[in-house]
Formats: structure tokens, C-alpha cells, sequence
């Protein structure tokens, strides 16, 4: 054969590889709404940055048939490219390929991707579609889950992963993903559970369809199991463009500075009076947010989840950061298990990847009741409690109106290491709220007390007194909790300039092989 010839033959390959499953399958996933594996990568990576591995692997299994249906690359697309010019690897799972299920090369194919994006550090970006473990290959095919499961934990905290979820994605298969620091699902189109409708019918008795057992609203709204929900694919992958333009390649880095054209001493009178004069009456923190940060663009995490903590990316004069704030539009910003959960691992993903954090505190507390207590809050709060008091990551801190009881401590309080905590002048930081408090320290006096009357006018005297003496910022202000008291107008400076002091801020912990955070 001559070099010609040879050169045909590799690209009559080529032309193979890249039809997957063939044409018939690939109608079939276009018919549903759905992007092929290599359709994905194109739109996902810089236009003609792609370079794939292992165009030429095939799976080498003999039984069911299996030894005489070969498709060259074995159901996933792997290989490296650019997201805005920088650095990225991913793989793709190919439903066109035996429905995208799972075997032991397919698996060593995403093993190699990963341990190159481990050694030179750069993110990786998983997108599934796959009917789960091959079932003619058995064994080999658990195992090759779990040798991908071994590669996202070593890979944990070094470089980011993220997991797009385009189609189904069941069974022991999800452990991937939930291995990751980021999970978007497709609406309408992706699906992931532990045991799917069929195995929850037979076990429970249970009626439930694909997609209220694990659809993408579902995942959003009440597992938390995923932090962003695409109308479709296309958005998913142009999401996860966005969100790694926040991110540093790896643990090593910073996160990359962006152009910044919004002035960096940009007053908001807004804020002024945007607290309602009634300390019980709710305001959206976004406004607070949006108003502050870069061009008022925030990337919200796990929007539609435990909602009382607003948690996302923002920059403040083209930097990183990661913001943490209570919503007192919803159930008056107060901390909960699921909110607890969910900022703790968003501050832990911004402390391992040197993302300052800014949290933004009005918390009335931790929730009361036996839902809560049986549900474990006290594990679930230690968990916001011990990731703020281990970052080490710049942590600026303005309270802007309550900070009561435990609360106060666990919001990035100067006790767990805060760099700068600020606190607007109307800031409330005391043990309690004023009636509760009057209710506990003068319940004799008031029980003395002969008609409602009397006792209405007592307690407002007192609690007037009690907010005059704690419910304010200058006790802690006296203390030197909180480093100053601010101009609501003016919190957009007063953070730049801080994050700016901190840029070279360098603190540790002691040398240790983990810690044991409450799980
Ligand atoms: C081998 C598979 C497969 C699998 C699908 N196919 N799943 N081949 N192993 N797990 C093949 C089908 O035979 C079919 O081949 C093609 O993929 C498309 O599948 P369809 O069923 O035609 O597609 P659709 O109707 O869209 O249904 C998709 C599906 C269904 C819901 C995913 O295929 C399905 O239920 N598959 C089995 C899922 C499953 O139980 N997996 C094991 C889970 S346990 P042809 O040649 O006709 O195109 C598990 C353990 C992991 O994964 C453990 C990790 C620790």
C-alpha cells in the first residue's frame, strides 16, 4: 500500500469513528432533542480546538454477540481543547454506541483524559448520556466505573470537574457526577437516579415517573443534587463556559482576572434604604448583589435550592469571587440543613480553589423545630461553621442587618478568621432578637403584670432598651468584631479595596492528613 493509500484508509477510519453508532441512531438522538457526543464537544470547546484520543479504541469482549459489533471509539468521545483559549479536557458519552453504556475501555478512555487533566492541571468537563454499566461486559464494566469514581477524588480539589447530564444517567453511574464540584441538567432531557421507576415499583409499591424521580427539576429544586438547570443543551454548554471563566485551571492558580469597566467607586444611594424600617420585613438580596458587583452580573449556584442562601460567582474589578449571602425574601433568610449544606460546599470549593469569599449576613437564626433537630442541624450548621473556619482564602464579611445567636459566628464571623467584617449602621448583632429576648429575661415581671395592656407597654419599653444596648453594630464595633461601620451606598468600594489589601493574604492550617468535618 502507499502512503496515499494509507492516508484513505485513515481517513475512511476517521469518517467511521466519527459516525459513532451510524445514521439511523444518530436520527433517533437528534428526534428526541438531542445533540450527538461529538455535536456537544464542537459547541462546548473554541471552534476547531478539539483534538481527540483514542479515536481508534473498540471495546474486546467476546459473548452475546458482542465480538462482531465493533464501533471504532467505543461510545465516548475524549480529548482536550480551549474554552476561551484556555486549556480544558473532556469526554462525551456517545448513547449512539450501545445506548452510551459503560465498558472497560470506554472507562479506561475517561481515565486517560482525567489523569492528563490532573497532571497538567487543567479542568475537566464530563458529559453523560449513557444507559449505564454495558451489561455483556459485567464486571469489567463495575470496575471501570470505579476506576473512573478513584480518578474524580484524586482530581478533587486539584483541578475543577464538571458534569453535564444530557440523557440518562442511572445507577451507580451517577456517583460520577456527584464526585464532581458542578452538575448541569438538561430540562426535559436528562435524568438521574439510583434505581429508576421500574426497581422503586418493585421494592416499594411506589408509583413514579422518570421524570419526578429524577428530572432536572427535581434534582434543582429538592436534592440539590444539581446546581444548574439548561433550558437545553446548547445552554448547558455555553453555562458551562461562563462558569469556568470564574475558575483558576487548577489549585495552583488564581482564578483569571477579567477587564473590568465598571467604575470601582460606583455609589448606589439605593442601598441606603433598602433595609425596610421594620426589622421582620423582607428585601431581596439580589438587589443587594446585583447592585455591588461588576456590571451586575452574578452566576447563581443551586438557585431553586434552599433559596434562604443565595450562593455564586461574581468579580469585584475583574476578580473572583464567591458570595455567600441570606435571603430574607424566603423564610426570613434563616439557616436551615439544606442551606447549611449548601453554602458549606460552595465555601469549600472557593477555599480550595483561591476564590475569595464575601458573604453578605442578615440571619434571624437557625431554624427551630423537630424537623430540623431530628434532621440533624446540628451536624448540618457544624458543616457551614467548619468550612468557614478553615478556609484560608481572603474573607470579607458586612452584616447588614441581623446577626443573631449561633448564626453570627457561623457567617464568616471575625472569630472564624474573617479579614475584614463590616457592618452597615442599622446591623442588629445580638444574642436573640429583641422580644425574644425581653420574653426570657423578664417573664416573672411580666407575668405580675395584670391586663395585656400593661404587659405590651412593658415589654416595648424593654425591648426598646435591649436594642439600644445590643442590638446595634457598636458593641461589636467596640470590641473590634466588626473593623468598621460603613455607608450602605459605598459597599462596592469598601469590598474592592479590601480584596485588594488581601490579594497577597497567606494563612494555614496545621499540617494534618484531613480534617474530619461532620458529615
Ligand atoms: C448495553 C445497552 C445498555 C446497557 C442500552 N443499551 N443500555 N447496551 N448495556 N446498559 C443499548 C440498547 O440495547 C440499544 O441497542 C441502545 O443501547 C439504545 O437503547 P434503547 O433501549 O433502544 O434506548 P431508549 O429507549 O432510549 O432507552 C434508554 C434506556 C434503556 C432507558 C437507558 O436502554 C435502558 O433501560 N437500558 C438499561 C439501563 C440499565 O439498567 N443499566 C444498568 C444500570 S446498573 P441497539 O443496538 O438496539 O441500538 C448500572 C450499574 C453501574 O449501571 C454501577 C457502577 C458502580
Amino acid at each position: 500500500m502507499g502512503m496515499q493509500e494509507k492516508i484513505d484508509e485513515l481517513l475512511k477510519k476517521r469518517v467511521e469513528a466519527r459516525l459513532g453508532g451510524g445514521e439511523k441512531r444518530i436520527d433517533v438522538q437528534h428526534e428526541k432533542g438531542k445533540m450527538t457526543a461529538r455535536e456537544r464537544v464542537e459547541l462546548l470547546l473554541d471552534d476547531g480546538s478539539f483534538e481527540e484520543f483514542d479515536m481508534f479504541v473498540s471495546h474486546r469482549t467476546i459473548g452475546f454477540g458482542l465480538e462482531k459489533q465493533q464501533y471504532l471509539s467505543d461510545g465516548v468521545v475524549t480529548g482536550y481543547g480551549t474554552i476561551d483559549g484556555r486549556l480544558v479536557y473532556v469526554f462525551s458519552q456517545d448513547f449512539t454506541v450501545f445506548g452510551g453504556s459503560l465498558s472497560e475501555m470506554f472507562a479506561k478512555k475517561i481515565v486517560k483524559v482525567m489523569e492528563k487533566a490532573l497532571k497538567i492541571g487543567a479542568p475537566i468537563i464530563g458529559i453523560n448520556d449513557s444507559g449505564g454499566a454495558r451489561i455483556q461486559e459485567g464486571v469489567k464494566s463495575l470496575g471501570g466505573y470505579a476506576d473512573i469514581f478513584q480518578q474524580n477524588i484524586m482530581a478533587s480539589g486539584v483541578v475543577p470537574q464538571i458534569s453535564a447530564i444530557f440523557g440518562p444517567c442511572a445507577g451507580g453511574a451517577v456517583y460520577s457526577p456527584a464526585l464532581t464540584d458542578f452538575t448541569i441538567m438538561s430540562k426535559g432531557t436528562s435524568y438521574m437516579f439510583v434505581t429508576g421507576p421500574k426497581v422503586v415499583k418493585t421494592v416499594t409499591g411506589e408509583t413514579v415517573t422518570t421524570e419526578e424521580l429524577g428530572g432536572a427539576q427535581v434534582h434543582a429544586t429538592k436534592s440539590g443534587v444539581t446546581h444548574f438547570v439548561s433550558e437545553d443543551e446548547a445552554e448547558g454548554l455555553l453555562l458551562i463556559r461562563k462558569l469556568l471563566s470564574y475558575l483558576p485551571q487548577n489549585n495552583m492558580e488564581d482564578p483569571p482576572q477579567k477587564v473590568c469597566n465598571d467604575p470601582i467607586d460606583r455609589l448606589d444611594d439605593v442601598l441606603n434604604s433598602i433595609i425596610p424600617e421594620s426589622a421582620s420585613k423582607p428585601y431581596d438580596i439580589k438587589d443587594v448583589i446585583f447592585s455591588i458587583v461588576d456590571n451586575n452580573e452574578f452566576l447563581e449556584v443551586q438557585r431553586q435550592y434552599a433559596p434562604n442562601i443565595v450562593v455564586g460567582f461574581a468579580t469585584f474589578n475583574g476578580s473572583s469571587v464567591g458570595i455567600v449571602a441570606n435571603q430574607p425574601n424566603y423564610l426570613a433568610g434563616v439557616l436551615d440543613i439544606n442551606a447549611s449544606r449548601k453554602a458549606a460546599r460552595f465555601v469549600r470549593f472557593c477555599d480550595a480553589f483561591n476564590i475569595p469569599i464575601v458573604t453578605l449576613v442578615d440571619v434571624p437564626g437557625f431554624l427551630p423545630g423537630t424537623t430540623q433537630e431530628y434532621g440533624g442541624i446540628i451536624i448540618h450548621g457544624a458543616k457551614l461553621l467548619f468550612a468557614y473556619g478553615e478556609a484560608t482564602v481572603p474573607k470579607i464579611t458586612i452584616i447588614l442587618r441581623k446577626a443573631y445567636g449561633g448564626a453570627y459566628d457561623v457567617m464568616s464571623s471575625k472569630h472564624l478568621r474573617g479579614d475584614i467584617n463590616y457592618s452597615w449602621p442599622g446591623a442588629e448583632i445580638a444574642v436573640m432578637g429583641a422580644k425574644g429576648a425581653v420574653e426570657v429575661l423578664y417573664s416573672k415581671e411580666m407575668n405580675a403584670l395584670e391586663t395585656p395592656e400593661e404587659r405590651a407597654k412593658f415589654s416595648s419599653e424593654k425591648e426598646e432598651e435591649y436594642k439600644e444596648k445590643f442590638a446595634n453594630p457598636y458593641v461589636a464595633a467596640k470590641y473590634g468584631y466588626i473593623d468598621d461601620v460603613i455607608e450602605p451606598r459605598n459597599t462596592r468600594f469598601r469590598i474592592i479595596r479590601a480584596l485588594q489589601m488581601l490579594a497577597t493574604k497567606k494563612d494555614v492550617n496545621p499540617p494534618k492528613k484531613h480534617s474530619n468535618l461532620p458529615l
